[in-house]
């Protein structure tokens, strides 16, 4: 009989799925030596190598690939034990897990602020990640609520849109399109496009926006950071299609502006999504009705029709 604890699976688990001992203490708030100690002790507890370190990668040996298959199963038991246990002590008390995509860092950090003063029993796990690393943990089952702007096709899911998550055309206030009244939208494929890395949602709407106007997409550069788009189009490096949210906490409001462009905002949502057939805690059920009551409250206001180019 092994001695296992529930601490050295969960380390084991994150370091297998990050392939990094360092991404996994990050992800768990502890340090590298505290990783590698737990994994050690499982090791020794095990009996055969469950990871091999090849440089600075890790790869799962095929004792580490069964213990990797188990152990999403038994934390995801494991997990739905913590939760009973939290609903048969009260209604609002546990713990929320939410992974929501890259540019929702813009609105959710403040969206939990209200719903935390409500209910200060609830501790939350907010995990950020791009919408591939998202999907994947949807399809692991490894939080409540999946916060996205693009929900996955063919993917067995029930998504609820709750906010609107418009989409503009940047370009430096100096450019002289940021004059104009009404641009056509043939006239983006002449411009070069700062854009976000494969795998985020934002990358995919710019693609399907292109290929919907038979338009080719010029990529100047790929970034895979909103903030260092925002930069790079204020730098005068091209132009780029983000979310509006992402110019919510603008700090250097002169230097990019908002394009007119026939057709735009594309308006988009948000939406808070979740397996079909997901069995929800209290608590997660809890959120969701915070952001279904919350919806007039978390609106961005429309824009009014202005002349000149609009500035952030
Ligand atoms: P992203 O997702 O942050 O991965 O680009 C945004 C979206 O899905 O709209």
């Amino acid at each position: 009989m092994m001695h296992v604890s529930l601490r050295q699976l969960r380390t084991f688990e994150a370091v297998a799925r990050l392939k990094s001992f360092s991404r996994a203490a990050e992800e768990m708030h502890v340090t590298q030596p505290t990783v590698s100690k737990q994994i050690r002790l499982l090791h020794e507890e095990v009996g055969l190598p469950l990871l091999e370190q090849i440089g600075k990668k890790v790869f799962l040996t095929e004792a580490g690939k069964h213990l990797y298959a188990t152990c999403a199963d038994w934390l995801e038991t494991w997990g739905r034990f913590e939760q009973t246990v939290a609903d048969l002590k009260g209604v609002k008390q546990g713990r929320l897990r939410i992974a929501a995509v890259t540019t929702t860092k813009y609105f959710m950090p403040r969206t939990l602020g209200p719903f935390c003063a409500q209910y200060p029993g609830i501790d939350i796990a907010l995990e950020v990640v791009n919408r591939d690393r998202l999907l994947e943990r949807l399809m692991r089952n490894q939080d409540d609520l999946y916060i996205m702007g693009v929900p996955p096709e063919g993917l067995e899911i029930e998504s609820e849109p709750f906010l609107e998550n418009p989409l503009v055309v940047l370009a430096p206030i100096s450019h002289p399109m940021a004059q104009r009244k009404r641009i056509r939208f043939a006239e983006l494929a002449d411009e070069p496009f700062i854009v976000r890395e494969r795998g985020s949602g934002t990358r995919l709407t710019i693609e399907r926006v292109f290929k919907e106007h038979g338009l080719p997409l010029k990529v100047r550069m790929e970034l895979g950071s909103n903030e260092a788009i925002k930069q790079a189009v204020a730098g005068g490096l091209g132009l780029a299609l983000l979310s509006k949210s992402t110019l919510s906490l603008e700090s250097s409001p002169q230097e990019i502006a908002i394009l007119n462009v026939a057709g735009f905002p594309i308006v988009r949502y948000w939406y808070v999504v979740r397996p079909h057939g997901k069995q929800l805690s209290v608590v997660a059920n809890t959120f969701l009705e915070f952001l279904r009551s919350h919806l007039q409250l978390l609106s961005p206001r429309r824009d009014s029709k202005t002349d000149g180019p609009r500035t952030i």
